[in-house]
Parts: C-alpha cells; structure tokens; sequence
C-alpha cells in the first residue's frame, strides 16, 4: 500500500536526519530529493549541460560524499531554478512517492509539486544560525575546509535562492506541520515526527 511522507525545509534543517529515522522506524524506503539536484549540480561544474544531465540521470550518480561539499550545495541550488531540470526530475520522484510499502521523500517541493495528496506533510526549519552551525560541525568532521562565516553566507544564499525562485519554491504546503528545531535535540525532533506520523496511521 501506498503512504507517503514528505518532508520539505531550508537547508541543513535537519530534513536527512529526521527522514532516515522516520523511513527506518516505519520500515519505509528513503528518497533524499536533494541528492537528485546535487547530482546534477556537480555535473554542470564538469560541463554538463543541466538539462540534458537532468534527462539522462542515472541512480549511481547519486552516491557519494563528493555531493555534500558546499560548491555542489552551490551549483544544485542554482540548477534547481531551471524548470527543465525540475521536470526531467519528477517522474522518477513520483514513482519513488507511489512504491508499496511507504516512502520518505525529503527537498523542498514535495508537499506542494512533488507529492500534494502525501498521507503526512512536515515542515522542518531552524533559525539560520542555527542550521549553519550544525552544518559547519557536519562539514568539519568530513575534513573539509569551511569557516564558520562561509558556511552562514552559503546558507542564507541558498535559502533566498530557494525560496524566491518561479518554479517550486521553497514553502510550507498550507497542511503541512511544522517543526522548528532550533534548540531542540535531534532525539526530540525525530520524536514528534514519529508522533505525526503514527497519529494519521491510527486513523
Ligand atoms: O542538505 P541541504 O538541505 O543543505 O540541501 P539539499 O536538500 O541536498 O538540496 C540542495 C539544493 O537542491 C537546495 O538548495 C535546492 O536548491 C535544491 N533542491 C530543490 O530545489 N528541490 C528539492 N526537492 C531538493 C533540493
């Protein structure tokens, strides 16, 4: 049977945490939509084309640490404004959202484009600050090189990127429920979640 959760939030909300827990406590699958525009982000810095890259997407593009630096953060979110890009990106997220079973599916669209009709919509946020610092910690103990400051302005650019673009831009579905993790544990955040959850699965 089918049960989707979408998941949708600014950058480094807490989005990938909080989706791999749910997807591991309800035994559902996990689709981290972002990994989709980071895969081909990194491409375009190769030269790639982004959308004929978006079109011939292949899954084994999607792994890897090499998508989570700060320039392929970059490059995703300005591919992402392309409209080309988001609709070579959709049937296979639809198809994602539809599997027996259950699926988490996490970005910034799949409450309003992706997946309207999801069983359970979340919205995951924090202060800026606060999400900057948590990525900057994730970033330090990759090895890579990133101040503090740089982590911040990447955020923020992002998020104005985001939020401000024509096609699908960053918003809480108007059913969505929020989360705003600032000052909260992940334990706690991954807690409501699950709350939600199991509250629309008891009905
Ligand atoms: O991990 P983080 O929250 O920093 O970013 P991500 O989820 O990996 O997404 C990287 C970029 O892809 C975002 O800044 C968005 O521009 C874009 N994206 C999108 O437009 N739609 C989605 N469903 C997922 C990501």
């Amino acid at each position: 049977m089918k049960f989707t959760v979408a998941i949708d939030g600014p950058a480094a909300a807490g989005k990938g945490t909080i989706s791999k827990a749910v997807a591991a406590h309800f035994g559902f699958a996990h689709l981290d939509t972002g990994l989709l525009y980071r895969a081909v982000g990194a491409k375009v810095l190769a030269g790639g084309d982004p959308v004929a890259v978006a079109q011939a997407l292949d899954p084994r593009d999607l792994q890897g640490d090499r998508l989570r630096t700060p320039a392929v953060a970059q490059a995703a979110s300005e591919v992402a404004v392309i409209e080309g890009v988001r609709a070579a990106l959709v049937d296979f997220q639809r198809k994602f959202a539809a599997r027996d079973g259950g699926a988490v599916l996490d970005g910034r669209d799949i409450g309003t484009v992706i997946c309207p009709d999801a069983e359970v919509k979340l919205f995951v946020t924090a202060s800026a600050e606060c999400r900057a610092e948590r990525r900057y910690q994730e970033l330090r103990e990759k090895g890579m090189d990133v101040t503090q400051d740089g982590v911040l302005a990447d955020v923020k650019e992002r998020d104005t990127r985001d939020s401000t673009r024509a096609a699908a831009p960053l918003k809480p579905a108007a059913d969505a429920v929020l989360i705003d993790t600032s000052g909260m544990t992940i334990e706690a955040a991954v807690a409501r979640a699950v709350a939600v959850v199991e509250g629309v699965k008891a009905r």
